[in-house]
């Protein structure tokens, strides 16, 4: 009955957790998946996830279904992190948001409601993006097409090729964008980049689809949403997909939320509405557990301030390991520029390790890392620095 179903080779980023999970050797080192590891190898519990979670332990609560779009408290902490609790758009209640089963839900049932309600739009991606990004929107039914980004001979954007290829784009094509830290080249357009490229936006009638997965990791909460808050700043109806995956390291909880910014409540109405329709449709409603930490985390004025701390601290160590890695190949590889590391923002760097490398670097070293070269730098500690720059100066002799 099944002989047709396609083998499916696996996920080239999830798949190497289980290879890295079965690998022996006890130096091995885990730089593929977008996950954030502590100074000691851990994944960490946020002292104020801590905070909550013990508040709900005591007593125990009952767990009825969530709203499907979510806790009130939760959708309107997401509208405040990401376009500003004073934002006027917020405030005119002009914007639909929805809980979300973390970023790639979000992408999921936002490209579910273009596609019913835009059926004739085109989706364009970064070259590169996240592999996720591509195969949730085809999956939707849509034809991908991706616009140059990443310039491999400046290690930056093909900004021109860029805004040129954008402008040749069709009225309500629409556009995925990554507000902060690309996945996967941790490389981001300036403040002045993105204003030519908002232009464009709005002058084709584009629709932005904006997908901010890590919030915080950049430069800071206000700043990484600099795009998003600028495009509705000038009017622009925006899909904006968020991720508390990372930034609260709650990975397995499933925590994320969609939003859309509309031209006027009536229409936000209309589309939250929607939403929750394509909600009930595809899981009913978002998880519990979850949708609590974050509703309480993120409205008690004293965690939140703590959150944002823990959040920089993260952040702040990533970027510490980016300038050890800078300098300790630097002095390994003499006449070869590594400024790259601390020039690239968020979790990834790309390194420009080719499939060969990345592979002997996995078979050889035990060092593994995505094969188009992605590194998570949030692998790294002061443990096995050396150990992974070494590896990685030997492999590139
Ligand atoms: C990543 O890019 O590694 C993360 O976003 C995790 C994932 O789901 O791929």
């Amino acid at each position: 009955m099944f002989q047709h179903v396609e083998f499916y080779p696996g996920d080239p980023i999830l798949g190497l957790m289980d290879k890295f999970k079965e690998d022996t050797r006890s130096n091995k080192v885990n730089l593929g998946v977008g996950v954030y590891y502590d100074e000691a190898g851990r994944l960490p519990v946020l002292n104020c996830v801590k905070a909550v979670e013990t508040q709900m332990a005591n007593p125990p609560q009952p767990r009825p279904y969530l709203p499907m779009d979510g806790l009130p408290g939760y959708r309107l902490a997401c509208q405040h992190l990401l376009f500003g609790a004073d934002n006027e758009a917020v405030k005119a209640q002009r914007i639909a948001t929805i809980a979300s089963l973390g970023g790639s839900g979000a992408l999921r049932v936002g490209a579910e409601f273009i596609r019913h309600w835009f059926p004739k739009a085109k989706v364009y991606v970064s070259n590169p993006t996240w592999g996720n990004h591509i195969s949730i929107f085809e999956g939707a039914g849509f034809e991908v097409g991706k616009y140059p980004y990443y310039d491999p001979a400046t290690i930056g954007v093909k900004f021109a090729e860029m805004t040129d290829f954008l402008k040749g784009l069709n009225e309500g094509d629409v556009v995925l964008l990554h507000p902060c830290c690309h996945n996967p080249t941790g490389v981001d357009l300036s403040p002045a980049q993105w204003d030519e490229v908002l232009t464009i936006i709005q002058d084709k009638k584009l629709m932005p689809f904006m997908d901010i997965a890590y919030q915080g990791f950049g430069e800071d909460m206000d700043a990484d949403a600099y795009a998003i808050r600028q495009a509705v700043a000038r009017g622009l109806s925006v899909f904006v997909s968020n991720s508390f995956s990372k930034n609260l390291s709650m990975y397995g909880e499933r925590v994320g939320g969609l939003s859309v910014v509309c031209p006027s409540a009536e229409e936000a109405k209309l589309v939250q509405g929607q939403l929750k329709f394509t909600v009930r449709k595809l899981y009913s409603s978002p998880p519990s557990h979850g949708g609590h930490v974050v509703d309480r985390v993120m409205n008690d004025d004293a965690l939140f301030t703590q959150w944002v701390g823990e959040v920089y601290e993260m952040r702040d160590r990533i970027r510490a390991m980016r300038q050890k890695l800078q300098d300790a190949l630097s002095a390994k590889v003499p006449g070869r520029d590594f400024s790259y590391f601390t020039k690239q923002r968020g979790m990834f760097s790309f390194t420009g390790l080719n499939p060969a490398q990345v592979e002997r670097l996995q078979t050889e070293f035990g060092v593994y890392m995505v094969n188009n070269g992605r590194m998570c730098v949030a692998g790294l500690n002061n443990q096995n620095i050396d150990y992974v720059a070494n590896a990685m100066a030997e492999v590139l002799k």
